[in-house]
């Protein structure tokens, strides 16, 4: 898409949305929904101003706990953030771990691995530009980390305000993909702003949490072919010509040319994902991608739009090619200073990836952080890799060290919540909650589980 027709979608949207606050009070949002019932309203939606000096605000959705064992006041907060650059994390809401999934029909079910089942979830459309959330003008979009940290900070303070029963839950920012950069940002932020602030004006941080995310960009690219090379899917031909794409992601990082970089890493993804002839790299096992145009589709729907307090004639897409276009000089840049510093003053870090996932996978994670620098990392590398169970079936497997958790989920790929629900949700539980093999004693064990390649 062209500069100019990107910015006359954010005006239009921008215009829409301003006659429409003026309308707002008067709407009842759940008489006669017919493909959105009234239990799979949000308990609360809408819109989060993030500037004083215009009308950019991002947009929400939460949903209170189900079925919480602590009074509501304490009851932990997840904040969630899409990644793409540009995604709308209403994928994740109604595709990967909401209460309600849209299905093909584009109607909603029950989803019995919700993320709510004991804590609040919010979904935010990060940043301003991506799904429902409201760009004044192209040029409010941030470009950078900084950026989008000082924006959220300032949706997710005023979202505490919303009600005297958030104030003091601790909050837990978790996120995908390339939120695996937006989530150590605002972590990061939140710890500088909470030093220089009152008690009672801090942002209750307790954890974050990294699924299948890019974070550490320069070291991740440059596994892939090693990666599919040893999962069988390319030659050692292919691996070498797949090399030699990725050092040019590297090279043209060293030269600080950051666009060109980003195109490179996309142009080393293309080949791999032509030399394999999978229907995804986010999980090498599925016949067909991930279908996350259902959102797309069911988000167009003018009552579901009024569902979620968004004006009907707003134009929804999942992903945003004007935000995405806006961060892509971002897109190499490392945060893994950021999760380093947030480690050391002990801020409790969950990376968790899907053992499919050929993009952002149990490879490119490892790989990165090996490299931190932190005082506990030896421990970490060295701490067992204990047999995760749920129901007495192997679920995949948790390291842990101190502060830091990294745990693989089998039978899963990028959208892990999508592919392994209910075992999605009893790892962000028990994280949370430090039980089970999530709790802060680590045993150093040698396994008693060998059994022989067949
Ligand atoms: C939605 O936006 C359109 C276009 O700006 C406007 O005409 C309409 O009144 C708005 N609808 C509501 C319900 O506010
Ligand atoms: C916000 O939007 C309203 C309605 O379009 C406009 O009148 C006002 O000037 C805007 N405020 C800022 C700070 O841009
Ligand atoms: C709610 O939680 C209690 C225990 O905290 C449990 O006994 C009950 O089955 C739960 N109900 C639902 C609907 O999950
Ligand atoms: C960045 O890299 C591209 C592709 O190699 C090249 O065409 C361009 O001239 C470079 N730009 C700068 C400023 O070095
Ligand atoms: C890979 O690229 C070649 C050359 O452009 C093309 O002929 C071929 O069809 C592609 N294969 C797949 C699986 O995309
Ligand atoms: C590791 O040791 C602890 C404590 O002895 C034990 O509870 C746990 O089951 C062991 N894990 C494995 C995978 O054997």
């Amino acid at each position: 898409m062209k500069m100019e027709n990107m910015s006359i979608t954010l005006f239009i949207n921008t215009l829409i949305f301003f006659s429409f606050l003026q309308y707002q009070s008067s709407l009842s949002l759940s008489d006669s929904s017919t493909s959105f019932p009234k239990e799979a309203l949000p308990t609360k939606s809408g819109y989060l101003p993030v500037s004083s000096t215009s009308n950019s605000s991002i947009f929400y959705t939460f949903y209170e706990a189900q079925n919480s064992s602590t009074p509501l006041s304490q009851t932990p907060l997840l904040i969630w953030l899409q990644g793409g650059p540009g995604c709308s994390s209403m994928l994740a809401n109604f595709y990967e771990l909401g209460p309600w999934r849209v299905t093909k029909s584009l109607t909603l079910e029950p989803n019995p691995g919700s993320w709510n089942r004991i804590f609040g979830l919010i979904f935010l459309d990060n940043p301003i530009g991506t799904g429902f959330s409201v760009a004044s003008t192209p040029q409010e979009i941030p470009t950078d980390q900084k950026g989008v940290a000082k924006h959220l900070f300032a949706a997710i303070t005023r979202f505490v305000q919303l009600d005297p029963v958030f104030k003091h839950r601790p909050i837990y920012i978790t996120g995908e993909s390339y939120a695996g950069k937006y989530v150590p940002a605002i972590g990061y932020y939140i710890l500088e702003k909470n030093a220089k602030l009152k008690d009672s004006e801090r942002v209750n941080l307790a954890g974050l949490a990294i699924g299948d995310g890019l974070t550490d960009p320069v070291t991740q690219v440059v596994t892939h072919a090693a990666n599919a090379y040893y999962v069988g899917l390319i030659n050692e031909r292919q691996k070498k010509e797949l090399e030699k794409a990725q050092l040019e992601a590297v090279r043209l990082v060293h030269n600080g040319n950051w666009s060109a970089a980003a195109d490179a890493r996309n142009n080393a993804l293309r080949l791999l994902s032509n030399m394999t002839g999978l229907a995804t790299l986010y999980d090498y096992s599925r016949k067909i991608p991930y279908e996350d145009d259902l959102v797309e589709k069911f988000l167009s729907i003018a009552e579901a739009k009024k569902a979620l307090g968004v004006n009907e004639s707003f134009v929804y897409e999942v992903c945003s090619d004007i935000v995405g276009d806006i961060l892509h000089a971002d897109v190499m840049k490392s945060v893994k200073y950021m999760v380093e510093k947030l480690l050391k003053e002990n801020t409790k870090v969950l990376l968790y990836q899907g053992q499919r996932d050929l993009r952002d996978g149990v490879v490119q994670v490892e790989v990165w952080v090996k490299t931190m620098k932190w005082e506990g990392i030896v421990e970490f590398l060295n701490a067992e890799r204990e047999i995760w169970k749920v129901h007495e079936e192997v679920a995949g497997y948790v390291q842990k060290w101190k502060s830091l958790t990294n745990v693989v989920v089998l039978g899963a790929g990028h959208l892990l919540p999508t592919d392994q629900s209910l075992n999605s949700q009893s790892m962000i539980e028990d994280w949370v909650l430090e039980k089970g093999l999530f709790g802060s004693v680590s045993y150093p064990n040698v396994s008693t589980n060998y059994v022989h390649d067949v």
